[in-house]
């Protein structure tokens, strides 16, 4: 039987941490994937988090299993984070999931359980295992123009006549906040435009939410999805915590739906616990257990909200820092989209001889279709970087 099997395609953002490691150079600048790290370059446990650890492991006295949607606590935690008060409780079912791609997988099964005739309109770029998860589940796909390779913003008047094929019952795939790979998003006028047309064509949003506090702020950063929320008949939500909670190995997410009529609460908790059951029966809980802790605790919470801000600002204080290099050795403003974009990527817009270029010859490492993340920079490596990227002739 086995021999049947055919080499599958390498995931290229792990197949660049791979090269990376192998990489014998001591000066070498890791920009590949979705990691935080700090200006040693270390990926801290966040203080909160090893906090609630150490009093997990005196106040835990059994192993035993949660429940198939994971312990209801995180769901309620969860929701307050991503939703506050724009929806009611009573319109959200939710389960926890091995990580946000394990929201983003029982969100697309979700779909074609629901609906096989649902495209899923996906933006160009996105991020690359959105892709091909989509493909693996043969799920028809359709990209929308998202990103304008020029102005390295959102080309919105691409997206919305790309929108414009969507038919009743399509899903739409958004970026809550912090487009990957692109760094370019929305403003809120423009996602209200997004909603309308959402609205008028009877289409489905799903938003993949990884970066929430990485962008303009905590609160900030669910506004979009906030609106989507309530504005919208049904929504998906699927949620990391991987990256604002720093527990990337723990896998912890959580996929939500949001349905305006309470009466569906029942049936789409229902179906999302059944989803659970057959993919992987219980979802993890350690994870989600330090998140609830975590949020439900004001001590705690305000610590781990403060480290977050402490994260998001020195993110924001590199890309200042490099888009004002980049403008004194390049003598122009071309860079300056780099303190505009938001979270921890932006695509920088080399091309990938320039890419390749910048990896054999600086010892750069960033995504192929130039994708860096900005917190694997510091103070000292932005300006080796932007003469890197100068002499790279991007
Ligand atoms: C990334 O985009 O680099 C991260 O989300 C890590 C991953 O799993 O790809």
């Amino acid at each position: 039987m086995f021999e049947a099997l055919k080499e599958q395609p390498k995931d290229k953002i792990l197949a660049l941490v791979q090269m990376y490691k192998e990489d014998p150079r001591t000066d070498k600048i890791d920009l590949g994937v979705g990691v935080y790290k700090d200006a040693t370059g270390a990926t801290p446990i966040m203080r909160a988090v090893k906090a609630a650890e150490k009093q997990l492991w005196e106040v835990e006295q059994s192993k035993s299993y949660t429940a198939l949607s994971g312990d209801p606590a995180f769901g309620d935690a969860m929701r307050d984070m991503l939703l506050a008060d724009s929806v009611s409780a009573e319109n959200v079912a939710a389960v926890a999931t091995p990580g946000g791609t394990g929201a983003v997988r029982q969100a697309f099964d979700l779909v074609q359980m629901a609906n096989k005739d649902a495209r899923i309109f996906v933006s160009d770029p996105t991020w690359p295992n959105h892709l091909s998860i989509l493909k693996h589940m043969a799920l028809p796909t359709v990209m929308y123009r998202y990103f304008d390779a020029e102005t390295r913003g959102v080309n919105f008047e691409g997206m919305i006549e790309d929108l414009g094929a969507l038919k009743a019952g399509d899903v739409v795939l958004l970026h809550g906040c912090c487009h990957n790979p692109t760094g370019a998003n929305l403003n809120m006028t423009q996602w209200q435009a997004v909603i309308d047309l959402m609205l008028e064509k009877g289409a489905i949003p799903m938003i993949d939410i990884a970066y929430q506090g990485f962008g303009d702020g905590l609160e900030e950063d669910a506004q979009a999805t906030r609106l989507v929320a309530s504005s919208m008949p049904e929504t998906i939500i699927a949620a990391s915590c991987s990256k604002n909670f720093g527990i990337y190995r723990e896998r912890t997410g959580l996929l939500m739906t949001v349905c305006n009529d309470p009466s569906k609460k029942a049936l789409n908790q229902g179906t999302l616990n059944y989803l659970n059951r057959q993919n992987y029966s219980f979802p993890p809980d350690h994870g989600a257990r330090l998140v609830t802790m975590v949020l439900t605790d004001p001590t705690l919470k305000a610590d781990w909200k403060a480290e977050l801000e402490e994260v998001r600002t020195g993110m924001l204080a590199l890309r200042t820092q490099l888009a004002g290099e980049l403008q004194r050795l390049s003598g122009s403003d071309r860079f300056g989209f780099l303190a505009e974009h938001r979270g921890m990527f932006s695509r920088v817009g080399a091309t990938p001889e320039q890419v390749e270029k910048l990896r054999v010859d600086h010892s750069v490492y960033m995504v192929g279709d130039s994708r860096m993340n900005i917190a694997g920079l510091n103070a000292q490596t932005v300006p080796i970087l932007a003469d890197a990227i100068i002499k790279a002739g991007v």
